[in-house]
C-alpha cells in the first residue's frame, strides 16, 4: 500500500491522505468511518461496479448520466435536489465514484450543499487517479466554456484502486497516459521530495506492459501533483506548471469540437510545446527528438487534421488564463523541467503546430 498526504500551508485541518492500493474497492469498509455516505456516480460506472455500489444505501446513491456533455448546471441541480430530498446533514459524507466528470461535479456539490459537506474521492479513470481527484479543483461547464464555474474544495480522503483501470476503454486509458507523460517533462520543477525518474521508467517500459507498473506510475504522478498543490493551492504561481501542453490542447479540443479527447490533445500539445522550445532555442535538438519519440512510443498523440494557425491563436487569446493579451505557455526547458513564458512570438507558435 502507498500512502501520501497533501499538507496545505496554514491549513492543517485541510490536509488529507491519498491511499493507493489494489483491492480497495473489495474492502471499502476498512477505509470508511461509521457515517452516512451519499455516493455519486454515473450510469456507465454503476453498471460495471454494481456490487461495489450495492454496499451503499440505495436512497443515498445518486446516478447521473455519463459524459462531459452532462457536466452542467442541470446535473448539479439534480444532484443537489437528491441530496436535500434525502436529508443530507453536515456530518454526512459525499463520495465521488467515477472519472473526472463525476469527481468535479460531486466535489462542487459537496462544497456548496449546506455550505460544505465532507467528501471522498474514489477516482476510477487513469486521468482522475493521477490528476483531477487530487488538488481540490471542482466545477462544471457552461456555454461560456469548460470549468468556468467552480470552487477550490479539497476532499477529506482520496482512495485510489488501480484495479478499476482494467475495465477502462483503451481510449480512456490513453487519455490518462497523456497526463501521465506530462509529469515526466515537469518532474524536476514540481519540488517533490522524491525523484522518480519518470523518463527512465518510460524509456524502459514496454507500452503493452504498462499495467504491470501502473501502481508505481500513479504513485509518482500523485506525489508530484500533491507537491505542486502543497506549494500553490490556488494556482497563483507554480501550479501553472501542470498546464504543460494545455494551452495548445484547449485550442485543439475546441477546434475539433471536442472530438479530440483531452488527454490526446495534451499529448499533441506537449509535442507542440517541445517544438516551440526548440524554435526559441530553449531546448536543443537532442531533447526535442527524445521528447517526441517518447510520446510517439506510447502512441499518445493522434494524427490531427491540418490546424488553422490563425484560429488556434484566436482561441489561445480567448483563454481565461490570458493576461494583457499575452499568450502564456508552459515550455520544456532542460530535461524534466519546464517554466512559464509569456513572450513567445505568435509566428513561432504557428510554426509549432505539428
Ligand atoms: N479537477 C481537476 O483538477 C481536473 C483535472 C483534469 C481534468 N479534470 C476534468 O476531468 C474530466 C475528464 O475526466 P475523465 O477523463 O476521467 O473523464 P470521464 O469522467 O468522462 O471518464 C471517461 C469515461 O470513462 C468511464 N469510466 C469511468 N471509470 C471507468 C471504469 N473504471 N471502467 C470503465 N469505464 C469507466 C466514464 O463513464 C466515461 O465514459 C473533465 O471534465 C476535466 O475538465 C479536472
Ligand atoms: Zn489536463
Amino acid at each position: 500500500m502507498k500512502n501520501l498526504c497533501v499538507n496545505l500551508k496554514k491549513q492543517v485541518d485541510l490536509s488529507y491522505p491519498i491511499i493507493i492500493k489494489q483491492g480497495i474497492l473489495n474492502n471499502i469498509e476498512e477505509y470508511l468511518e461509521d457515517r452516512k455516505y451519499f455516493l455519486i456516480t454515473n450510469d456507465k460506472v454503476a453498471k460495471i461496479y454494481g456490487d461495489f455500489i450495492s454496499k451503499f444505501v440505495d436512497d443515498y446513491t445518486i446516478i447521473i448520466k455519463d459524459g462531459e456533455k452532462h457536466k452542467n448546471i442541470k446535473t448539479i441541480q439534480y444532484i443537489l435536489d437528491k441530496l436535500l430530498d434525502n436529508k443530507i446533514e453536515r456530518k454526512d459524507y459525499i463520495v465521488a465514484f467515477g472519472g473526472g466528470v463525476v469527481g468535479d461535479m460531486a466535489g462542487f456539490c459537496a462544497s456548496s450543499v449546506l455550505r460544505g459537506v465532507d467528501f471522498i474521492q474514489i477516482p476510477t479513470t487513469l486521468l482522475s487517479q493521477v490528476d483531477s481527484s487530487v488538488g481540490g479543483k471542482t466545477g462544471f461547464n457552461n456555454k461560456h466554456g469548460k470549468n468556468l464555474i467552480g470552487a477550490f474544495y479539497q476532499p477529506k480522503k482520496v482512495l485510489i484502486d488501480p484495479d478499476v483501470l482494467k475495465t477502462l476503454s483503451h481510449n480512456d486509458f490513453q487519455c490518462g497516459m497523456g497526463e501521465v507523460i506530462k509529469y515526466a517533462f515537469i518532474e524536476k520543477s514540481c519540488g517533490a521530495k522524491e525523484f522518480f525518474n519518470l523518463f527512465e521508467l518510460f524509456e524502459n517500459i514496454n507500452p503493452n506492459e504498462i499495467q504491470n507498473k501502473i501502481e508505481q506510475i500513479i504513485y509518482a504522478c500523485v506525489s508530484l501533483k500533491a507537491a505542486v498543490v502543497e506549494q500553490d493551492e490556488k494556482e497563483s504561481g507554480l501550479r501553472a506548471i501542470l498546464n504543460l501542453g494545455h494551452t495548445y490542447a484547449h485550442a485543439i479540443e475546441k477546434i475539433s469540437n471536442y472530438k479530440t479527447l483531452h488527454g490526446q490533445a495534451v499529448a499533441a500539445g506537449i509535442k507542440m510545446a517541445l517544438k516551440t522550445s526548440l524554435l526559441r532555442g530553449i531546448i536543443n535538438e537532442n531533447y526535442y527528438n527524445y521528447g517526441i519519440n517518447l510520446i510517439d512510443k506510447f502512441e499518445l498523440a493522434p494524427k490531427l487534421k491540418k490546424l488553422n494557425p490563425d484560429k488556434i491563436i484566436e482561441i489561445m487569446k480567448s483563454d481565461k488564463k490570458v493576461k494583457n493579451s499575452k499568450i502564456n505557455l508552459i515550455l520544456p526547458r532542460t530535461a524534466a523541467q519546464a517554466a512559464l513564458f509569456d513572450d513567445t512570438d505568435e509566428l513561432l507558435i504557428k510554426d509549432s503546430l505539428i
